[in-house]
């Protein structure tokens, strides 16, 4: 062949492969409110940053007549770009091609940048479409998955692994998000089930929607399986170059910097109010969040699960931390399953990514009741408690009001490890509430005895300062000087070492 011709070749599978499963089926995706896996990698990159790798990669199985329908590429593409000016790996299937399904050789590329990401220490960004194992390839698909599942394990705190779910995603499909660090959908277009609503209406005889089963809210705010929802691809794209900001490339790095114009020095007056007087009264928790962080800004996780905690990250004077707070606006802030096993892995994350735990405390308590007993919060709180004690990173905490019984145990105290632990002046801290611990100790004493007793046990006991007498609490502060009183502490940690037993592993009560 001339050298002409080669390259004319060259050219021709290269447009091959862009063209994936074809014109007709792009207008169907593009119809379907939904981007093609290029459109969303270039959403999602740096401009002009992508490097596709494996473009010319074919199947190679031959039942079912497949030895004939061969599209270079085999519905993914792979490879690498930038985000911010750092490296980023990549794979996003493409739903042209064979629904997105899982081949052998499609597996193949996507452990390919697993193990790149792994050895070059830069993250790894899924975006998903895909009907599962392709069928026509029996077992060579499932070895596949179970083979991409290995590795996310292994990359599992090494880097920081995102999902995006851009279509319907089923079986093996949801697998391996699930084994990610975070998972993304958008409103309309994204679904996740292992088995779809035909399959459970012939076993079970249930009837439901596509969308109620496994829609983009139904795991933002039910399953919790999902942390973000977007409006759709582009924006998607959009929030996940938001979360890389604040995640460093690996396990070995810090999280990066940014430049801060917002003085370290700003106090707050309106913070004097914020906590009401009245304990039984709620407030937002994230308006002190809100107050504290550079520039305001506060990149919320799972704001629509368990939202009686809040989680999520921002900047103290340039340097990413990982809030987690009670929210009283919300179920009291109480700690209940949902919210437990939300902030349990969240902590974990930011503990393996060296991300500094600022924590909020205003609980009152475990949420009683049969439904959460029986639900296992014995289990689920005690994942809580195993994550703050385990992570080694930098905690700083803030009692703004209540901190009862165990949640004052369980919410980043000094005695899980808390480096620095504050308090606001009107913080109330014993075993429990005065009106519940008057019931107990006075139970046959008359309505004014007990009317006393509360008072006297409200002033004495639910206050900061036994707790600060005892050293349980480092300082008392004024909740205007919020933000100073956290970047300092984040100073004076900086450098913190902490080392544990060694061992295999623990053994978290899953
Ligand atoms: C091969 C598949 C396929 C599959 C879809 N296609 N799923 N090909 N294997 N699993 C093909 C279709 O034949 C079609 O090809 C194209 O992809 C687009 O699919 P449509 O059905 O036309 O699209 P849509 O109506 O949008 O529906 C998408 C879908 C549906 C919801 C994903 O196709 C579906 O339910 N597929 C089956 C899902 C599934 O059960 N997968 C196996 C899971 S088991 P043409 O040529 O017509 O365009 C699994 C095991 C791993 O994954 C478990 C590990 C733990």
């Amino acid at each position: 062949m001339a050298s002409k011709e080669k390259y004319q070749e060259l050219d021709k599978r290269h447009r091959e492969a862009e063209m994936g499963g074809g014109a007709e089926r792009i207008a169907k995706i593009h119809a379907s409110g939904r981007k093609t896996a290029r459109e969303r990698i270039s959403d999602l990159l740096d401009p002009e940053t992508f490097v596709e790798i494996d473009k010319l990669v074919v199947h190679r199985n031959t039942e079912f007549g497949m030895d004939k329908q061969k599209i270079p590429g085999d519905g993914i593409v792979t490879g690498y770009g930038k985000i911010d000016g750092r490296l980023m790996y990549v794979f996003a299937q493409d739903f042209s091609v064979f629904g997105g399904t899982l081949s052998r050789a499609n597996a193949d590329k996507i452990i390919k940048v697993q193990e790149l990401s792994m050895k070059m220490g830069a993250p790894l960004i899924g975006l998903n479409d895909s009907g599962g194992a392709r069928i026509q390839e029996g077992v060579e698909s499932l070895a596949g998955y179970a083979d991409i599942f290995f590795r996310n394990v292994q990359a599992s705190g090494v880097v920081p692994q995102i999902s995006a779910i851009l279509g319907p995603c089923a079986g093996g499909a949801v697998y391996s998000p699930a084994l990610t660090d975070f998972i993304f959908m958008t409103k309309e277009t994204s679904y996740m089930f292992v088995t779809g609503p035909d399959v459970i209406k012939a076993v079970t005889h249930e009837e439901v929607t596509k969308s109620e089963l496994g829609g983009a809210m139904t795991h933002n705010s039910k399953s919790g399986v999902a942390h973000f929802r977007a409006e759709d691809d582009e924006q998607a794209m959009m929030m996940i170059r938001e979360l890389i900001g604040f995640l460093p490339s690996n396990n070995m790095e810090d999280p990066p910097v940014k430049p801060c114009t917002d003085s370290a020095h700003r106090a707050d007056e309106k913070l004097q109010q914020i906590v009401p007087d009245d304990p039984n009264k709620a407030y937002d928790i994230k308006d002190i969040i809100h107050s504290v962080v550079d520039d305001h800004n506060f990149f919320e996780v799972q704001p629509h699960y368990a939202p009686n905690i809040a989680i999520g990250f921002g900047r103290l004077n340039g340097k990413p931390v990982g809030f987690v707070a009670n929210q009283p606006a919300a179920l009291a802030g109480v700690l209940d399953i949902d919210g437990s096993v939300k902030a349990a892995r969240f902590v974990r994350f930011c503990d393996a990514f060296n991300i500094p735990i600022v924590t909020f405390t205003d609980v009152p308590g475990f949420l009683p009741g049969t439904a959460q007993e029986f639900g296992g919060i014995i289990k689920h709180g005690a994942k809580l408690i195993y994550a703050y004690a385990e992570a080694t990173v930098p905690k700083i905490n803030v009692i703004t009001r209540k901190a009862y019984g165990g949640a004052y145990c369980v919410m980043s105290s000094k005695h899980l490890g808390g480096d620095v632990n504050y308090a606001y002046a009107g913080a109330e801290i014993a075993v429990m509430g005065p009106e519940g611990a008057v019931n107990i100790l006075y139970r046959n004493k008359s309505d004014e005895e007990k009317a006393q007793a509360i008072t006297e046990y409200r002033d004495r006991l639910c206050t900061p300062y036994k707790a600060a007498g005892l050293g349980y609490i480092d300082e008392v502060i004024h909740p205007r000087n919020t933000r100073l009183k956290l970047i300092q502490a984040l100073e004076m940690t900086e450098n913190k070492r902490e080392n544990r037993p060694p061992k295999k592993h623990g053994n978290l009560p899953l």
